[in-house]
């Protein structure tokens, strides 16, 4: 494995192109991080007023959700045009300040691109709607006549993914084929005009000075549409379909497509970056940075994982062995704009405390205490692995997930699946900069999610002045592991079946207790502790993780 060289005086990651490799990230929701002219949703203004928080926190680079004009059915994920700037965001130019201001301070900006689906607002999609069937405009889509004496019916009865039909009729009959909702038409990835098209998009960031992108849906993209159509079920049914060859989702010939993008990504110096989002199993994940084409896969591993020693380090160990063999590092995710905050997934006690839609009727008592404690634990637990890390804005706050009256709702998911699933708005409540104030700080116009009263316990200006708080805890960690994480080698230490311990290089080791009573330390001195409280006469407490520098030589193995 190549390691990251780093400069052992001032802890500097030096300029290379393997900078990603244990990078730490931090995604920012553009509409809920900050909002600069007080129209109730987040912005570019938003987000250069608050550059030195991103700076303070010491991460490597910053990932924005998408900023693109957006009829905001689904959060912006429904792109109206890949290479401009929202109005009600900002503008090119304050994109390109962002950037600026973020590179001045070493901090790397990746974009989020969209290209499993469009919005039904493209030009393109308009284009294809308007010109009938036929037309190369309209086969930039994935239309088709329906079935039926006068083709009224859908040429397959399938649902997307957001609960509503996969296939829309257009007036002239036709119908279109969209995984998310109907204003999402998936690209027709089989023509090679939309392959040109996505290299212009990605040229055009790439030339603006962006240094990479996360890949939306990266198992989506491809589709084989045979004349005759299969069912849902078959469609859900493992092993209807070879491994690699399913009509939808996580086909091989969608390498092609990165192997394509590896040339474009590789014209520029340092060669920009891609993170692929694909919600796949672990082998299979493998595919997306072995080869050729995307760096990085989410490893979604551990934020499914549940509360418990053993799950976690199998999902680590396994982890670690995939990077290997790819010679890819892992990559570490609890929180995102998708999912339940996790200070919150582990405060859920007598449910099933890995209800992590949080299902209607079916919400579980909320223990926000233990939530943020096993929370802060698995955090600091993450930052000491090999590989990178990718945090979620407000996970610094220790903010736990909202939940939004069903009538301010605004997530496809909730409204288009009646109700049954809660959606994702609760994750993407606008962020507490102040304890007082309009919108806790966030802007003045308002904030386009409703916060609770309770957002003002967790505003960043209290936690300031709280050296024991969440905000303290990210920075001290983010600082500490630059300096501790030089390479990217690990060795378990066996410290009992409810303890997660292992060594880094250099000597110094993480160590998480995941039960209920405390554990003794190995010998050495305490670096950090997620909650000091848990620190007790050379033992840890329960839920809490601490860094240690061991005493005694440094093992072999792990010397750098
Ligand atoms: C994954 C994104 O993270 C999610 O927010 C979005 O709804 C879907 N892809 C569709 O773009």
């Amino acid at each position: 494995m190549t390691d990251v060289v780093t400069d052992v005086v001032t802890g500097q990651v030096a300029p290379d192109e393997a900078w990603w490799r244990q990078a730490v990230v931090y995604q920012i929701y553009p509409r809920s991080f900050a909002d600069g002219n007080g129209d109730g949703i987040g912005d570019l203004a938003g987000m250069l007023s608050r550059v030195d928080h991103i700076v303070s926190l010491g991460v490597d680079a910053v990932w924005l959700s998408p900023f693109y004009p957006s009829a905001l059915v689904d959060g912006g994920y429904d792109v109206d045009d890949y290479m401009d700037v929202d109005p009600r965001i900002g503008t090119l130019d304050e994109l390109d300040r962002l950037v600026a201001a973020l590179h001045a301070h070493g901090i790397r900006v990746i974009v989020d691109l969209v290209p499993n689906h469009s919005s039904d607002r493209h030009e393109k999609f308009r284009a294809a709607v308007a010109a009938g069937p036929g037309s190369p405009e309209r086969d930039l889509y994935i239309f088709r006549d329906g079935r039926g004496e006068h083709g009224e019916l859908p040429p397959a009865q399938w649902s997307s993914l957001m609960g509503d039909p996969a296939w829309t009729r257009v007036p002239d009959g036709q119908w279109y084929l969209h995984l998310f909702t109907k204003e999402q038409p998936d690209w027709n990835w089989a023509n090679p005009a939309v392959h040109a098209y996505f290299l212009e998009v990605l040229r055009f960031w790439g030339d603006r000075g962006v240094d990479g992108f996360r890949v939306d849906v990266a198992n989506g993209l491809t589709k084989r549409l045979a004349a005759d159509l299969p069912t849902q079920e078959e469609l859900d049914t493992p092993g209807t379909f070879e491994v690699g060859d399913h009509p939808l989702f996580d086909r091989d010939d969608v390498q092609d497509v990165y192997r394509e993008w590896r040339e474009v990504f590789d014209a520029y110096d340092p060669p920009l970056m891609a993170v692929a989002e694909a919600w796949v199993t672990p082998d299979r994940r493998l595919r997306y940075t072995a080869s050729g084409g995307l760096d990085q896969a989410f490893g979604f591993d551990l934020l499914r994982a549940t509360w418990d020693a053993a799950s976690f380090r199998r999902i680590i160990e396994e982890s670690c062995a995939l990077a290997e063999r790819a010679d890819v590092p892992a990559t570490w995710v609890f929180s995102n704009h998708d999912v339940v905050r996790h200070a919150t997934r582990y405060g859920l006690v007598g449910g099933d405390e890995n209800d992590w839609l949080l299902s209607r009727g079916a919400h579980p008592v909320e223990d926000r205490d233990l939530g943020l404690r096993r929370a802060r634990a698995v955090t600091l637990l993450a930052l000491a692995l090999p590989g990178s890390a990718y945090l979620y804005q407000g996970e610094e706050l220790g903010l736990p997930e909202v939940m939004v009256p069903d009538d301010e709702r605004q997530d496809p998911v909730f409204w288009r699946k009646g109700g049954k699933e809660i959606g994702r708005d609760g994750c993407r409540v606008p962020l507490p900069w102040t304890k007082d104030g309009s919108s806790f700080g966030f802007g003045d116009g308002g904030a386009h999610l409703p916060q609770p009263e309770w957002f003002a316990r967790y505003a960043a200006d209290l936690q300031e002045q709280d050296p024991s708080s969440t905000l303290h805890l990210y920075r001290r960690a983010l600082a500490l592991r630059t300096r501790l994480q030089a390479a990217a080698r690990m060795e378990w230490l066996d410290l009992g079946d409810e303890v997660v311990a292992f060594q880094r290089p250099g000597g110094w080791c993480s160590v998480t207790n995941f039960g209920t009573a405390p554990v003794p330390l190995p010998q050495g001195t305490v670096l950090l502790a997620s909650d000091d409280r848990g620190l007790q006469d050379g033992s840890l407490g329960p839920d809490t993780t601490a860094w240690l520098r061991l005493d005694g030589p440094v093992d072999p193995a792990l010397d750098v």
